[in-house]
């Protein structure tokens, strides 16, 4: 039995929800950890398509745990509707537990994603403009309202009175709109809060209990490494960490009981939002990874940037996420490119950098350094075998290997559940 830790290795998106749907097989319990419906996780069965945001991508298998730990903040509405789509679509909710603890994201929390978005303009981060940052603020400055409170009624009212006293007075003498009223959130908030209600417990016991009876734990993350509020491509990150140090902190479980941690890299390189990303494509090479891949966000529909694959960021999420394996997604999509280019460090004012720099103003500047690799045109998709694979893209995965220092052990080669090579 091995509990292991399933994160993104670079700006998310990367296909963590179709590896966690593989991995969970075998798994006993589902966990996430962090993030909230921010992310947007995409599980393909036979000629179905799931899209979770806040459930444990495990939710498929019914005999499993799944678990919303208390380091993921939670939009009641979100998560009713997402909990109505599995219902309706005949997926049971019997084994589904979320954190008593877990922060719960409000009304105002949203408002001022999307204010904040509108008062930085040309600065903005881009955010999914769901309420993630203002949720996490207001955890940590501990004025945040966790699910526990919104149970009783009376205790909700009192702690929604308490928080608005400080949010209407940042949503009108800062921004200059409409206050809340705590009797509209609480009528809006009744209704979801009593649907979730026998799903909200002690989720530390039940992981605990688990972990004594020798079952297997598998953490799903959301988000990616470079969207991470410590190892991110700050300030242009999630207000979270998505890294794996995220698990034990948005979990309750120890370190100790963990024994891997997967990386999930894309075979190329996306991001939503703003910010700096040194590889990306401006042409129209980036145009038909985009076309190809269909990169357009599962949570806001945007378009996504597309890039070279960048090795500089994949031995940064070894080093932060302590890495044991790569799973490499997206093989499929590079079929048909007569060369393929990996960046290997980059070029800043004149001077060589092998490592990924941690901060933007030179993270901005930074010229990618490439090494050309030989395309493909075979069609591999549905690919189950390694030595399938045409040599040149054997040669593509080898040299990540290489150059990561760490086995690629999965690869995907098509969106389907079947569609993957495990190694
Ligand atoms: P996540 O947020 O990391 O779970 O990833 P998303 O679901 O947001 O985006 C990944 C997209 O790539 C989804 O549309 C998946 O169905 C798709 N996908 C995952 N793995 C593969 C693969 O190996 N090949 C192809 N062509 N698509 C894939
Ligand atoms: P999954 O789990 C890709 C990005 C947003 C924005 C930044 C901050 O599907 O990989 P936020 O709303 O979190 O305050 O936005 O983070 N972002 C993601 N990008 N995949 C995700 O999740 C993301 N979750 C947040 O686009 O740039
Ligand atoms: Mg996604």
């Amino acid at each position: 039995m091995a509990n292991k830790i399933l994160v993104g290795a670079q700006w998310g998106d990367e296909g963590k929800g179709k590896i966690t749907d593989l991995l969970a097989r075998t798994a006993d319990v589902i966990v996430r950890f962090g993030g909230g419906n921010n992310a947007g996780h995409t599980v393909i069965v036979g000629d179905q398509k799931f899209e979770l945001h806040l459930i444990p991508s495990g939710i498929l298998y019914a005999e499993k745990i799944n678990i919303i730990g208390n380091g993921v903040v939670i939009d009641p509405a979100a998560l009713v509707k997402e909990m109505q789509m599995l219902e309706e679509r005949g997926i049971s909710l019997d084994n589904f537990f979320i954190s008593e603890i877990a922060h719960v994201i409000m009304p105002y929390h949203r408002l001022l994603d999307k204010l904040e978005e509108e008062r930085k303009g040309e600065g903005k981060i881009g955010t999914t403009g769901k309420g993630i940052g203002p949720a996490y603020t207001d955890k940590v400055a501990r004025r945040g309202i966790r699910l526990i409170d919104t149970l009783d009624k009376e205790r909700f009212y009192r702690r929604l009175t308490d928080a608005l006293e400080y949010q209407n007075l940042l949503l009108e003498k800062v921004y200059g709109v409409e206050p809340l009223k705590a009797e509209d959130i609480m009528e809006e908030y009744r209704e979801y809060i009593d649907i979730i209600r026998k799903h909200v417990t002690d989720t530390t016991l039940l992981l605990d209990k688990a972990r004594r009876e020798g079952k297997e734990i598998f953490f799903e993350g959301a988000q990616g490494t470079l969207l991470d509020v410590d190892y991110g491509t700050y300030p242009y990150v999630t207000s979270s960490n998505p890294t794996a140090g995220g698990v034990c902190t948005g979990t309750g479980f120890g370190p100790a009981g963990i024994d891997g941690v997967i990386g999930v890299a894309k075979a190329y390189v996306t991001r939503v939002g703003e910010g700096p990303f040194p590889t990306e494509l401006k042409n129209e090479t980036g145009d038909y990874l985009r076309e190809k891949g269909h990169e357009y966000g599962v949570t806001t529909g945007r378009p996504r940037r597309c890039g070279w694959f960048d090795i500089p960021i994949i031995k940064h999420a070894v080093r932060v996420n302590g890495l044991t394996e790569l799973a490499l997604t997206k093989l499929d999509v590079l079929t048909g490119m007569e060369e393929l280019k990996v960046c290997v460090g980059y070029k800043y004012q004149g001077e060589y950098l092998s490592e990924f720099p941690l901060e933007q103003e030179t993270l901005f500047n930074c010229e990618p350094v490439y090494e050309t690799m030989a395309g493909w045109s075979e069609d591999i998709s549905g690919y189950t075998e390694y030595e399938q694979l045409p040599q040149a893209a054997r040669a593509y995965i080898e040299y990540i290997e290489k150059e990561s220092g760490i086995p690629v052990k999965i690869i995907g080669t098509g969106p389907e559940r079947e569609q993957i090579i495990i190694r």
